[in-house]
C-alpha cells in the first residue's frame, strides 16, 4: 500500500492527514490554531503556532497510522489563502503576525487604488477585484508599518509566502522559498495569464521584487522535507491554495464542474479550463490547480463568515456550548419564525462587496427564540451560497454554456442533512454530498500522488469519487425565490448606501 500525507493549515486549525492510494483516511491528527483580534477588523496568527501545530500534528497522524515516516510516498500541502507572511531570510524570525485573509487593516490601500482607476488594470492581470482580502496590500502593511521592514526590504533580506510558503521554508530549514500558482493568483501581485509576479502590479504597491517566493504548478517536486524533522527526508510534490485544492480532491477537473466547500467562509468555485473568463456578476477569477505549465482558471466567490457564524452563537451568544448542537436547536422549530441574519461581520464578499457592511438580524418579533436565531445562522450560510450560485449561472449563460446543473460540496458543516437540503432547495440543483468530505486535504494529497507517479492521470482521480448523499430540491421554486427576495431585502440593511 501507498501513503501519502496531506498538510491543510486551514483558518481554525492545522492538520494532518495520511491518505492510502484509494484517497481513503488512515489516520488525521488536528490543533486548533489561536486567533488575535488586536483591534476591530483585525485577524492574525502567530506564524511560528502554524509551523510547531503542521510539525506536531505531521508526527501525530504518522504515529497514529502506525507508521514510519519512510513509509509516506509523497507530502502535499494545501492552506488557507492570502494569509500572509513575511520574516527575515537569514534568521527564519517572522517580522510580524501573519495577517489572516479576513484582516480588513489594508482597506485604506485599496481605497486609494481605485481613486487611481487601477481596478480595470489588476482585475485584467489578476482576475481580482481591488480588496483588502488578497495578499498584496496586507504585505504592504508590514514593510510600510513595522519598524525597520523596508530597509531590511532594500537589504534582500525578507522574504514574503503564503502560509504554504512559509511552511514550506520551515520543512526544507530555508532551503526553498517557493510557492505555488493558485496560491500566487490570490496576492493580486501575480499575472495569471503568464504565471509571472507582474513587475508593475509589485511597483503599484511598492513592494521589491526579492521578496517574493519561486512560483511553481501546483503539481509539481518543491522540495524534500528535512530528514530530522519527520525522521524521513520525504518529497513535497503537490501544494494548492486550499479551494483550489478542494475543487481538485472533488474531482472537477474540466470546464463547468463546481463545488462549494462550507469551512469557516464558504468558497464556490467553478472551473472554466484554460478560458480565462472574467465575471460580470461580482465574483473573481483564480488561477485553478495546475499539474503542468498550461494556465487553468476558475471563477470564485467567496462568502467571508459561514461556518464561523456557528462559533459566534457558541462563543458570543453562548446559545450552546457544542457547534454541532445548532443543528437540534434549528430543528426544534419549523422555520425562522420571518428572521434573517447577514452574518457580515468582516463586510460582505462575493457577490455584494461591501467592506463596510456589518451583521443585521431582520424580522425579530416577540415570539423570537434562540432556536429561531439559530436556524436563521444556519440558513444564511445557504443564502449566500445561493446568491454566489446565482451569479455564477449568470457568468455561465453569458460566456454560452449552460447554466450550473448541479453541485458537489464538502467542508465541516455539509454533514449538516438541514442545512444541505434548504441549501438544493434555495439552488433548485441537486447538491452532491460525497462518500469523502475531506476533499481539501485530499486534492494536496492527490496533487502530490499524481506528481509522484501514484496515480496515472486525473480520470483515474476521477473514478475514485463517489456521491455518498444527493439532495434534490423539495421546495416550490416561488417559494425559494420569495425566500431569496426577504435574504436580498436583508442584505441591504447591513450598511447605509
Ligand atoms: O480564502 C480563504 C480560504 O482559503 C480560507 O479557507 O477553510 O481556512 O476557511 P478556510
Amino acid at each position: 500500500m501507498i501513503y501519502l500525507l496531506a498538510l491543510d493549515q486551514g483558518t481554525s486549525s492545522t492538520r494532518s492527514i495520511v491518505f492510502d492510494q484509494q484517497g481513503n483516511i488512515v489516520a488525521l491528527a488536528q490543533k486548533e490554531i489561536t486567533q488575535i483580534y488586536p483591534e476591530p477588523g483585525w485577524v492574525e496568527h502567530d506564524p511560528m503556532e502554524i509551523w510547531q501545530t503542521q510539525l506536531s500534528t505531521a508526527r501525530e497522524a504518522i504515529a497514529k497510522a502506525g507508521l514510519e515516516a519512510s513509509d509516506i510516498h509523497a507530502i502535499g500541502i494545501t492552506n488557507q489563502r492570502e494569509t500572509t507572511v513575511v520574516w527575515n531570510k537569514k534568521t527564519g524570525v517572522p517580522l510580524y503576525n501573519a495577517i489572516v485573509w479576513q484582516d480588513r487593516r489594508a482597506e485604506p490601500t485599496c481605497v486609494v487604488l481605485r481613486e487611481q482607476g487601477l481596478d480595470q488594470v489588476i482585475l485584467n492581470k489578476t482576475g481580482l477585484r481591488v480588496d483588502a482580502y488578497f495578499s498584496g496590500t496586507k504585505l504592504k502593511w508590514i514593510l510600510d508599518h513595522v519598524p525597520d521592514a523596508r530597509s531590511q526590504a532594500a537589504k534582500g533580506e525578507l522574504a514574503f509566502g503564503t502560509v504554504d510558503s512559509w511552511l514550506m521554508w520551515q520543512l526544507t530549514q530555508g532551503g526553498k522559498h517557493v510557492s505555488d500558482v493558485s496560491n500566487a493568483s490570490r496576492t493580486m501581485l501575480f499575472n495569471v495569464h503568464n504565471n509571472e509576479w507582474d513587475p508593475e502590479l509589485l511597483q503599484m504597491l511598492d513592494i521589491p521584487p526579492a521578496l517574493m517566493p519561486k512560483v511553481q504548478p501546483s503539481g509539481s517536486e518543491f522540495g524534500t522535507v528535512a530528514a530530522e524533522l519527520l525522521g524521513h527526508a520525504i518529497p513535497i510534490c503537490g501544494v494548492a491554495g486550499d479551494q483550489q485544492s478542494a475543487l481538485f480532491g472533488q474531482a472537477c477537473f474540466t470546464e463547468g464542474m463546481a463545488k462549494n466547500t462550507y469551512g469557516t467562509g464558504c468558497f464556490m468555485l467553478m472551473h472554466t479550463g484554460s478560458t480565462f473568463q472574467t465575471s460580470q456578476n461580482g465574483l473573481v477569477t483564480t488561477s485553478a490547480a495546475q499539474t503542468g505549465q498550461q494556465a487553468l482558471y476558475a471563477i470564485e466567490g467567496s462568502v467571508f463568515v459561514a461556518g464561523a457564524v456557528v462559533q459566534w452563537m457558541r462563543d458570543g451568544l453562548h446559545a450552546f456550548e457544542k457547534s454541532r448542537e445548532i443543528e437540534t436547536l434549528a430543528q426544534s422549530v419549523p422555520d425562522s419564525g420571518g428572521v434573517m441574519l447577514v452574518p457580515a461581520f468582516t463586510g460582505l464578499g462575493a457577490p455584494y462587496w461591501k467592506p463596510d457592511a456589518r451583521g443585521t438580524i431582520t424580522g425579530l418579533t416577540r415570539g423570537t427564540t434562540m432556536a429561531h436565531i439559530a436556524r436563521a445562522a444556519l440558513e444564511s450560510i445557504a443564502y449566500q451560497s445561493t446568491a454566489l450560485l446565482q451569479a455564477m449561472s449568470r457568468d455561465s449563460v453569458a460566456a454560452g454554456s449552460a447554466p450550473l446543473a448541479e453541485l458537489r460540496v464538502d467542508g465541516g458543516a455539509c454533514v449538516n442533512d438541514l442545512l444541505m437540503q434548504f441549501q438544493a432547495d434555495l439552488l433548485g440543483i441537486p447538491v452532491l454530498r460525497p462518500t469523502m468530505i475531506e476533499t481539501t486535504a485530499l486534492g494536496a494529497a492527490y496533487l502530490a500522488g499524481l506528481t509522484s507517479g501514484v496515480y496515472r492521470d486525473t480520470e483515474e482521480l476521477s473514478a475514485l469519487w463517489k456521491v455518498e448523499r444527493r439532495f434534490t430540491p423539495q421546495m416550490p421554486k416561488a417559494e425559494a425565490q420569495a425566500l431569496m427576495d426577504s435574504w436580498e431585502h436583508a442584505i441591504r440593511q447591513t450598511c447605509a448606501d
